[in-house]
């Protein structure tokens, strides 16, 4: 309960069991007397720092990172705030741990890791019903809402009602990394059911056990949804996470205009992907009209890139048609031409009108890139070949493989800085160690979307803001790449160090925040220090006096 709607007589053991208002082991003497907790607890008293190296080693002492993960969920329905201090200790070592990898393995066994209730389950059989479920959620100021129907989890697929793990954990991050404070974050999944099969088939299952819902009824069922959300919460911002590509696109058409929201997987993906590329142009002292990109895979996770790619083009005064032949998608198919009768309205202003060209090389030396993007999720695609032909035509080829997980990405950090001779500016998807080749020591960047999302809530949060738009992550893109230092890129890093995430996203929030205000999207009064807002609304994890 956040403190406006909580009973502020709360003691003794409910106290204890209450994990916003619980110190555990650090209540004082005097509260442990007052708040009748004498008994309760054993009799030292410890610091949150001690409690935090109390977890720590505790965790550090595990093999498992599934049992790491849990430890630390029992410790966030325990007490929220040392939960926080926890994973803001040490964002690098957490972050993994209670988002990807390790929640992709917590949302396959859901149902049979499950301990306590977290978040809003909207199951289809309660249409009509649905602000009434909503409104059983304690907190009565909701300003941020994960939700994912579970049908794309991560690299992961269907996994129906299991994908809460995903919501839970990205608000986690919306807190550990930008101080959303936690009260006002709220998981929440649409369980339509699932496809399945294995899950259907498991006694565990928590989830709906029906196939999935589709069409006029699944559209009815999410606009109810987005319905009750805006007349119980009319600030909130709701952030569509891991669903299909057949939902997610026209999700986010049909509400972008009509309510804050936004999806991360499209909107945040494009964001982090440009922040690279902004960085990158540090390194080649290039402008980036100047640039061409030619995608590998053109699905929604290129399309997304290349059309933020596009708009930031726009933005240097370029003509946006101009702009999106800039950025060439290659398929399955080969090279997206005009001739082509296969393809996607969201593919169409991506087509190049030349004849065409069936292998990636062919269109390299085409097309003549500045730099690739790997956005396939086939491993092993950018070749020798492949690299060797950017190398020669570029000093500074910009090489991205951006297909997670690690097995999946197009090359490897050895691979690109090897075969370019030590020249590609490097960045991927999932994360690669640091490169040693003849003598030169290189740190390879990982484009995470959690440099994006994070400052992005916490800009909306701070603001109030009505609306999220493309422009606003191309403003967290710019404020991402400002921050990396000439250390970084001269060891070929091009995000800032994920150890003071905290730091960075409240510089890219305080940017955003800014374009908010200035172009009249905010729904507070603009201060006169928007950096003096932002971090009057950080979540700090301390606790309550
Ligand atoms: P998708 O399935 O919509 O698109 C895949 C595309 O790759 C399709 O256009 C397909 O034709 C093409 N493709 C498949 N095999 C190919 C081949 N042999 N040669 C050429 N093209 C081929 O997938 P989506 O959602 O666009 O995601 C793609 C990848 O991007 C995934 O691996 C995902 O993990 C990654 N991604 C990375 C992010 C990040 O690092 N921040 C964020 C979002 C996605």
């Amino acid at each position: 309960m956040s403190d406006r709607t909580e009973r502020k007589g709360l003691t003794g053991y409910a106290l204890l069991h209450n994990p916003r208002r619980n110190k555990g082991t650090a209540f004082t003497e005097a509260e442990r007397r007052s708040h009748g907790l004498e008994g309760l607890l054993p009799p030292a008293i410890m610091t949150i720092d001690l409690q935090v190296a109390r977890r720590h080693d505790e965790i550090a002492h595990l093999d498992d990172d599934l049992q790491k993960y849990l430890v630390l969920s029992d410790l966030q329905a325990r007490n929220e705030n040392l939960y926080y201090a926890v994973l803001m200790s040490d964002p690098a070592t957490y972050m993994p741990l209670v988002y990807t990898p390790t929640v992709g393995e917590a949302c396959q066994k859901f149902g049979h890791i499950f301990r306590e209730a977290r978040g809003v389950y909207l199951p289809i059989t309660a249409r009509g019903r649905l602000k009434e479920l909503l409104s059983n959620w304690p907190e009565k100021d909701v300003r941020f809402i994960v939700v994912t129907d579970g049908e794309r989890i991560l690299g992961l697929g269907d996994l129906g009602a299991g994908g809460m793990g995903i919501p839970i954990g990205k608000l986690a991050l919306y807190t550990a990394c930008a101080g959303v404070p936690p009260q006002f974050c709220l998981p929440v999944v649409l369980d339509v059911g699932t496809n399945n099969q294995s899950r259907l088939d498991d006694p565990l299952y928590l989830g709906l056990r029906q196939q999935r819902v589709r069409g006029t009824e699944y559209g009815a069922f999410v606009d109810e949804f987005v319905d009750a959300v805006q007349q119980l919460h009319p600030k909130c911002c709701i952030q569509w996470e891991d669903f299909a590509n057949i939902n997610a696109v026209p999700i986010l058409a049909r509400y972008r205009d009509r309510t804050c929201t936004f999806n991360d997987d499209i909107q945040g993906t494009a964001g982090v992907a440009l922040a690279g590329i902004f960085a990158a142009l540090r390194i080649t002292g290039q402008k980036l009209a100047d640039q061409r990109f030619l995608f590998l895979g053109a699905g929604s996770a290129a399309t997304g890139i290349a059309e933020l790619i596009s708009l930031a083009m726009a933005q240097e005064g370029m003509d946006i048609a101009a702009a999106r032949q800039h950025n060439a998608l290659f398929d399955i198919s080969g090279l997206l031409v005009t001739s082509r009768t296969d393809l996607a309205e969201f593919q169409k202003p991506f087509v190049q009108d030349r004849p065409p060209i069936s292998t990636f090389v062919e269109a390299i030396k085409a097309l003549r890139p500045t730099g690739i993007i790997g956005v396939s999720t086939v491993p092993k695609l950018f070749t020798r070949e492949v690299i060797e032909a950017m190398a020669a035509i570029n000093e500074r080829p910009i090489i991205f493989p951006y297909s997670n997980p690690t097995s999946r990405s197009e090359c490897t950090a050895e691979e690109a800085y090897r075969w370019s001779g030590g020249r590609a500016v490097f960045a991927s998807g999932s994360p690669f160690p640091p490169v040693e080749i003849a003598g030169r020591h290189f740190v390879p960047g990982q484009g995470n979307n959690v440099y994006i999302f994070p400052a992005m809530g916490m800009a909306v949060f701070a603001t109030e803001a009505k609306r999220v738009t493309d422009e606003m992550f191309i403003v967290a893109a710019q404020a991402v790449a400002e921050q990396v230092t000439d250390d970084d890129l001269s060891m070929g890093l091009i995000y800032p160090p994920q150890s003071h995430i905290l730091d960075a996203s409240i510089h890219v929030a305080e940017r955003i925040a800014s374009y908010i205000f200035d172009h009249g999207l905010a729904g507070v009064p603009r201060p006169d220090d928007v950096g003096a807002l932002i971090r009057a609304c950080t979540y700090r994890p301390v606790y309550p006096e």
